[in-house]
């Protein structure tokens, strides 16, 4: 079974991936990381996020890039949602994901594009959102006990920002599959989000 979980930052989308990979006893694929790596190294090589020939170079990433904490970091999100807006990346990193999605006995990646573009054909899509108010809250509370000094508000500004550019962008949109669940999670909790993936999971399972 392919489980495709797509959604805009902060909406919990993560966080059910790795949930539902886990209740599955599937492997799990943040693609996410992918595009940090990209924004992280062409930002090491001194290059331009918004150039796609610098963005293209930084595609050749070591494997070990991807366990470094700092992908993780807000700035590293800004520069992987400016490098991502690149057809050409977004080609570059599209056989990777597919291999992932296709392997025997199936998997989770959650993204922007993957019911749409990567696995089109997955059994299950979900398309988690949340409000901006909701995210930027969820964020700012990640911040807060991280120690980090950033207000609500420039939180929510930069969640509207980095939006836009996933929504406006003409290579792979983020938009929901038109055969995708949505699972609004404005107002649930963490176990209340991950209750509301499984039921849809198992409702798709079992209607077809
Ligand atoms: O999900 P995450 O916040 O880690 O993604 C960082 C950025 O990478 C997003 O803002 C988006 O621009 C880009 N991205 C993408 N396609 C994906 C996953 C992430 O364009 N499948």
């Amino acid at each position: 079974m392919i489980i495709a979980v797509d959604g805009p930052t902060a909406s919990g989308k993560g966080t059910i991936a790795k949930a539902l990979a886990a209740h599955y006893g599937l492997p799990h694929l943040d693609t996410g990381l992918l595009y940090r790596a990209v924004g992280w190294q062409v930002a090491q090589h001194g290059g331009d996020p918004d150039d796609p020939a610098d963005a293209l170079a930084a595609c050749e990433f070591p494997a070990a890039l991807l366990a470094e904490p700092r992908l993780r970091d807000e700035a590293t999100g800004g520069l992987a949602s400016r490098v991502s807006v690149h057809a050409a990346v977004r080609q570059a990193l599209y056989a990777r994901q597919r291999a992932f999605a296709l392997q025997p006995g199936g998997a989770v990646l959650d993204g922007r594009d993957i019911g749409t573009v990567i696995a089109p054909e997955a059994e299950v899509k979900l398309f988690v959102t949340a409000s901006v108010a909701a995210r930027a809250e969820r964020r700012w509370r990640e911040m807060q006990q991280a120690g980090a000094g950033t207000t609500l508000d420039q939180i929510a500004d930069d969640l509207r920002r980095r939006d836009a550019r996933d929504r406006e962008r003409a290579a792979a949109p983020l938009t929901a599959a038109p055969d995708a669940v949505l699972i609004d999670t404005s107002a649930l909790g963490r176990a209340e989000a991950i209750a509301a993936a499984i039921e849809a999971v198992e409702r798709i399972r079992h209607t077809g």
